[in-house]
């Protein structure tokens, strides 16, 4: 059966994990004709294709290939955004990978994430301040990540709504869906975001400040990133770090109304926040596949994966898997160690997980904290998507 399809009936929308459980127990490697692709749901099948050379990252030059191959044309606008994104580390193989990934890390140190713990605060004060009830991702999930990530590259306050747009413009563009208008209008918004980038980083060249931007120019090292790749990249901080972590707030705040005991327990006892935060990220993680494209032939589990076929690794069944984790179906906010894939593994390991670790944990804190009386007001719906976990809304009365 095509199993992106099963994946979005309604069923397995609202809950996808009876049917991965199902193939985990019974074809932990499942061939899905219709989608040339591998569905791996057990977590050291997982765990090891993190590590499978055979499998790369670089998943955005075939399909720029195959729209050649369709004769598309070259200069259209989709073509010009996937050049940017082939750019990306995230869909880059190594060495280039290795290189942006390095250039990179200057501006993930621990410190300079850990340090932003204040304003994030207030940030989340500010959201929660201003909420009378109603949709909690509109209030507070959604605008939050958003708005960390233009802090950080030191973008103007004044102009931090943008980001918001363009990030939603990225996402049209990577998962597709809407019509072709759509797919057009959001271009033209993200030709207007790399001429932003492009200005800022002109701004950090004449006038460097204390923010991630400038501690990705790599001024102490010999290599450095064009201004081509400092844009790209900055598009690629917005798109990674944006979508995923509003979805860890909401399936985080979700999960706990749906448990009062677990919900009374956190307000008790705030220290559970971090094994708490780590087990919704488990549970119910905003990223439930992940792919690969195949480049040699592999083996898994006695199966031979052949170049041309793609591999998907379904993190939200991997993180379900009795033979790693004690009842897996069930919430324990306080599961020590808990070994999850919900930020990956291996050299392409989330680049951002501290950060998102942090505001995650910031922003449940609060709402737990200062909002007493929360309760959920409708029953949420999830969208139908295939890779990612995420509400259309989160109504909740305060
Ligand atoms: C990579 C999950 C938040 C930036 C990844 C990967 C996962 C992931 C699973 C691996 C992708 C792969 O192997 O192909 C998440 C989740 C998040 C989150 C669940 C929120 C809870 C963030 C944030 C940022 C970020 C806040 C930055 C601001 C990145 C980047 C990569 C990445 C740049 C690519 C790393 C590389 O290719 O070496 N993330 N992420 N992520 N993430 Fe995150």
């Amino acid at each position: 059966t095509a199993l992106d399809d099963d994946l979005l009936t309604p069923e397995a929308t609202a809950d996808p994990y009876p049917l991965l459980d199902a193939l985990r127990e019974h074809d932990p490697v499942h061939w899905s004709a219709d989608h040339r692709a591998w569905l791996l749901t057990r977590y050291d099948d997982v765990s090891a294709a993190f590590a499978n050379k055979a499998l790369s990252n670089d998943r955005v030059r075939p399909v720029r290939a195959a729209r050649a191959a369709r004769g598309e044309t070259s200069d259209s606008a989709a073509d010009r955004v996937l050049a940017l994104m082939s750019e990306w580390m995230v869909v880059s193989d190594p060495p280039a990978h290795s290189r942006l990934r390095k250039l990179a890390a200057g501006a993930f140190k621990g410190q300079r994430i850990s340090a932003m713990d204040a304003s994030i605060t207030a940030l989340v004060d500010e959201l929660i301040d201003a909420f009378t009830g109603g949709d909690l991702i509109a209030g507070v999930a959604y605008p939050l990540p958003a708005t960390v990530i233009a802090t950080m590259l030191g973008a103007p306050v004044a102009d931090r709504d943008r980001f918001r747009d363009w990030s939603d413009e990225l996402a049209l563009v990577a998962f597709g869906g809407g019509g072709s208008d759509r797919h057009e209008r959001a271009l033209g918004g993200l030709h207007e975001m790399d001429a932003y980038f492009r200005s800022l980083i002109e701004q950090r060249r004449s006038e460097p400040g204390d923010d991630m931007l400038t501690a990705m120019m790599g001024t102490e090292q010999d290599d450095k990133l064009s201004d081509d790749e400092l844009s790209a990249m900055c598009a690629l901080l917005l798109f990674a770090g944006h979508e995923t972590t509003t979805n860890s707030i909401a399936n985080a705040t979700l999960a706990l109304l749906r448990r009062p005991d677990d919900l009374a327990r956190l307000r008790r006892d705030p220290d559970l926040l971090n094994t708490t935060v780590e087990e919704l990220l488990r549970f119910d993680g905003p990223i439930k596949v992940i792919n690969r494209w195949v480049v040699d032939e592999t083996e898994i589990r006695g199966r031979t994966i052949s170049p041309g076929e793609r591999v998907h690794l379904v993190l939200a069944a991997a993180n379900r898997d009795p033979e790693r984790f004690a009842d897996p179906a069930t919430v324990d906010i306080e599961r020590s160690p808990n070994p999850h894939v919900a930020f990956g593994k291996g050299i392409h390991a989330c680049i951002g997980a501290q950060l998102a670790r942090m505001e995650t944990r910031i922003a449940v804190g609060r709402i737990v904290s200062r909002l007493p009386d929360l309760a959920l007001a409708a029953e949420p719906r999830w969208k139908p998507a295939v890779a990612s976990r995420s509400l259309e809304a989160l109504e909740v009365s305060v």
